[in-house]
């Protein structure tokens, strides 16, 4: 990195918001991230996902635990330029590969979040949608990352949890990797104060649920 990209990019990581500028000269992801590949079912099924999310253009959509963004494009287009899609994440090398492919992508409406375990650094009650795609089975520590989920959501806002559906037939790297079945995440979403409103089906992806909730 450049020496004069430097204090930006630092004084961006404390704010949490990335400017896309800062990170101009980063790399470009690689298409063959384990993220990008077909072969995992939310990239597979990812324009039915999209279509169950029902975006309207203008609103404003928090991807938490965005990766390598491979969600971006069809959401912040969905959202278009009077909405806005911020892309959430913890670790700063995703950070750093969302910013470049904002900065390449080029739309008005999409930001970069650098978040905290515990803490998504959105302001209060200023989205409208929050979507958790193979990520809610990573917070740790769940319950204040679900309260600071809740916080960021405006009044009738929705969250979207799309995560793997452990059950006792689920393959054994399921059952190694996913602390739990869907219905104690459900448990622990609703211990944060929101309301189930609906499991979403997508046709043909399977061994995932999609759970949506309302904030009150
Ligand atoms: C399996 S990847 C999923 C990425 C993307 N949602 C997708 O489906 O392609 C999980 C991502 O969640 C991020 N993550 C884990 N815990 C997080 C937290 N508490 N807040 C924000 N991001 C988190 C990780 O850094 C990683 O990029």
């Amino acid at each position: 990195m450049r020496r004069t990209l430097l204090p930006a990019l630092v004084g961006a990581l404390l704010l949490g918001a990335v400017p896309q500028a800062a990170l101009a000269r980063e790399p470009a992801p690689v298409a063959s991230h384990p993220l990008e590949s077909s072969d995992r079912a939310v990239i597979a099924h990812r324009d039915g996902i999209v279509r169950a999310l029902e975006l309207r253009p203008g609103i404003a959509v928090a991807d938490v635990g965005a990766g390598t963004g491979a969600f971006m494009e069809p959401i912040a287009r969905a959202v278009g330029p009077t909405g806005r899609y911020l892309a959430v994440d913890v670790d700063p090398e995703m950070v750093a590969i969302l910013a470049a492919r904002a900065r390449r992508l080029g739309l008005p409406q999409v930001r970069v979040v650098h978040s905290r375990r515990h803490d998504v650094r959105l302001a209060p009650a200023s989205v409208d949608l929050v979507v958790v795609i193979d990520t809610y089975h990573h917070f740790d520590p769940v319950a204040p990352m679900n309260r600071s989920l809740f916080r960021a959501l405006k009044p009738g806002g929705r969250l979207v949890v799309v995560d793997f559906d452990r059950r006792p037939d689920s393959p054994e790297w399921v059952k190694d990797h996913v602390r739990a079945d869907r219905a104690t995440f459900v448990r622990e979403i609703e211990a944060a104060g929101f309301r189930h409103e609906a499991d979403l089906k997508v046709p043909g992806l399977h061994g995932h649920f999609i759970a949506r909730f309302l904030r009150p």
